[in-house]
């Protein structure tokens, strides 16, 4: 379960703006660091959402993928995408814990869940989420974060500075990527490496679209709007709408997005569990 969004409503829109990006970047990593056929790769989809991940992995050949989420909602999507096609197993489980036995996959990823596992002042869970991903993964086998980090979000995102306090407040719960990079050390991962791929967009069919946070469908692709409260959302419409009125919300959005390049939308970290360990 996220701690801040609830997913079983955001299930049945999600997909309006949200699809896989970056296939290349997944595939690219499965075929250099295993090294074994695509066919023969089991991945599991931790933090599945509807499944736009496990369904890229299938079209290009990955043999078989196990669909893991703490929402039913986000979790039927996916089924509905995998089934008869390669899907091993469907979970509804919540993280950081991983009900399955050691050493069962080839590949763990995590895409744009981790974040959604911490609440503010309490301890991280993500590097717990880390280690069980270490312990169901096979010898040699493959770990891949996606994820928005915390310095991404003001750049990253032309909607983000409409109003400090939630931008803010959202910011503070998004990962700071020298942490995950000492948790991934301290686990006992190897050949840990950070991949910032700077044009990419996270739902590049909607981004762009200024009158967006107008939309409840729109607002469902991003965390961030759950995050916000009713009389901030009214707030952010109201200033959007005035940009509108006066003929220059076209010009803002372009202006709010002109260093998104420079930081990117989303981190790629890959590691990787060594051939040999002790803590097996
Ligand atoms: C932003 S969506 C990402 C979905 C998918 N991985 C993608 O990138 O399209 C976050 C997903 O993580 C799931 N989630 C959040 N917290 C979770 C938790 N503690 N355990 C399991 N799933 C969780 C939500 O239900 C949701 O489906």
């Amino acid at each position: 379960m996220s701690t801040f969004t609830d997913y079983n409503s955001v299930s049945t829109n999600y997909d309006y703006g949200r699809e896989a990006t970056g296939a290349e970047y997944y595939i690219g990593a499965l075929l250099t660091r295993l090294e074994i056929p695509l066919k023969d790769i089991h991945v599991l989809d931790a933090g599945c959402g509807t499944g736009n991940y496990s369904k890229m992995l299938l079209d290009r050949g990955v043999g078989k993928v196990t669909l893991l989420d703490g929402s039913e909602g986000m979790l039927a999507h996916a089924k509905k995408k995998c089934e008869g096609r390669g899907l091993a197993e469907t979970k509804h489980h919540v993280l950081p814990t991983l009900p399955f036995p050691a050493s069962s996959f080839d590949c763990v990823m995590f895409n744009n869940v981790l974040h959604h596992l911490e609440s503010p002042g309490e301890e991280l869970q993500a590097p717990k989420a880390l280690a069980e991903a270490f312990r169901v993964l096979k010898p040699g086998g493959l770990l891949i974060i996606f994820n928005l980090m915390n310095h991404q979000f003001e750049k990253g995102f032309w909607f983000s500075r409409f109003l400090p306090a939630p931008m803010q407040r959202y910011k503070d719960g998004l990962p700071k990527t020298e942490i995950y990079l000492e948790a991934l050390k301290s686990i006992g991962y190897d050949n840990e490496q950070v991949m910032v791929p700077l044009n990419l967009l996270l739902a590049p069919k909607v981004y762009f679209d200024e009158e967006g946070p107008l939309k409840q469908e729109f607002r469902s692709t991003h965390s961030f709007f759950s995050m916000t409260s009713p009389e901030e959302l009214k707030q952010i419409q109201e200033n959007l709408s005035e940009l509108k009125r006066i003929g220059q919300l076209k010009d803002y959005v372009r202006e709010m997005d002109r260093e998104r390049v420079l930081v990117g939308q989303s981190c790629f970290f890959f590691a990787t569990k060594p051939q040999t360990n002790s803590i097996m």
